[in-house]
Order: structure tokens, then sequence, then C-alpha cells
């Protein structure tokens, strides 16, 4: 299915395309306190963005890819992004915002309907999140949508640079 626009009541989720790369990249691909945790690296610059997002807008219609930019209907203003990304045998969940959006529950708000979403339109039986020790916020986050643990693991950034413990967390549906 080709990746839709979601809403939620504060939210609209919307596919990413290039052209957001230099937003994107100053508010939070180029922040190493957002992206302490993440599985990607802390971009260096905007070019890094710009493949990230070019790889996004390729895959628009990949079964196995929906990655969603946050928008808060509010201002217009693209405030992160989420996704579900398939590996193995079921979908992972992944969310990011920009610093001054933290605390005001939008990741639980966009992660709830992303679920909903995998759930009803993708016929999925269960999601897995994925978190590093440490990364208190994306736990609290997974166990409030009803995500138990699954168990312990040691995972690496895409380019290696960050290794973590962490956990799994899944939800059967
Ligand atoms: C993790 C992240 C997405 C949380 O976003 P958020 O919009 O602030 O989260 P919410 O407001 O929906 O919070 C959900 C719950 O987690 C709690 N929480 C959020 N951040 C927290 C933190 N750093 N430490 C402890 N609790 C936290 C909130 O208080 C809330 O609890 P409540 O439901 O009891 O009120 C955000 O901090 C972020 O973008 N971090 C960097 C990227 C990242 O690590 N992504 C996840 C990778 S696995």
């Amino acid at each position: 299915m080709r990746t839709p626009v979601l809403e939620t009541e504060r939210l609209i989720l919307r596919p990413l395309a290039v052209s957001d790369a230099q937003h994107i990249f100053d508010s939070w691909t180029s922040c190493p306190v957002v992206t302490q945790y993440m599985i990607f690296d802390q971009h260096e610059n905007v070019q890094e963005t710009i493949d990230w997002l070019t790889f996004e807008q390729a895959n628009y219609d990949n079964d196995h890819v929906y990655t969603f930019g946050l928008v808060l209907k509010e201002t217009g203003e693209l405030i992160g992004s989420g996704g579900l990304s398939w590996e193995d045998d079921c979908f992972y969940i992944g969310y990011i915002l920009s610093q001054n959006n933290w605390y005001k529950g939008f990741a639980k708000e966009a992660a709830s309907r992303m679920i909903e979403f995998a759930k009803n339109d993708l016929g999925a039986s269960k999601i897995i999140g994925r978190h590093a020790n440490g990364n208190a916020g994306s736990e609290k986050i997974l166990h409030n949508l009803g995500f138990e643990f699954y168990k312990d693991i040691t995972f690496s950034s895409f380019g290696n640079k960050k290794t973590f413990d962490g956990k799994l967390q899944v939800l059967n549906f």
C-alpha cells in the first residue's frame, strides 16, 4: 500500500519528501541530544538527511516501509517523524521529535495512530518496539500503549558508530 496521509486530534501524519531536508536537519537529525539513542547516527551535514529522504521517497509504494512526517495541525510545523518498517517477520515502530516538542504527548499520539494503521490497514498481528536502555521516554510510551517486554538485545546503529544494550517490547493483537 502507498504510504497514506493519516490524522490524529493534533497531528497530520504525511509522507516525507526531500524538500523537508533542511528543516529536518536543522530541527532534529543534526541534534546530538535527539539522536543519542537512535539507530541512525547524528547527521553531520544536510546531504545525509537528503540521502535518507531520497530513500523514503523511493519507498512510498514499498509494502514494508511506512514513514510519516508529523505535522502540527495548529501551526503546520513538521515536528518529527515516525514509522513502521518490516524486519524479519513483523513491523517495528519508531518515532522521533524535535526537542522543543517533547513531553506534550505527541509521540504517543502518533504511535497510537500508526499502530491502528498497522492493525486495521496492513493486517499486522503484532508490532515490536526497540529501545536502548536509558531511553526512558521511549520505553514508557511503549508500555503506555500496551507493549510488553519481549527480550533483552544488543544492537548497533546503521553506521556502527554506537552500540546499545536495549530491549524489544511487543504488542500482540
Ligand atoms: C522518545 C520521544 C519520542 C518521546 O516523545 P514525547 O512526545 O515527549 O513522549 P510523550 O509526551 O508521548 O510521552 C509519553 C510518556 O512518556 C513520558 N516521557 C517522555 N519522555 C520521557 C523521558 N525522557 N523520560 C521519562 N519519561 C518520559 C511522558 O511523561 C509520558 O508519560 P505519561 O503518559 O505518564 O504522561 C522523544 O523524547 C524523542 O524524540 N526522543 C529522541 C528520539 C528517540 O529516542 N526516539 C525513540 C527511539 S527508540
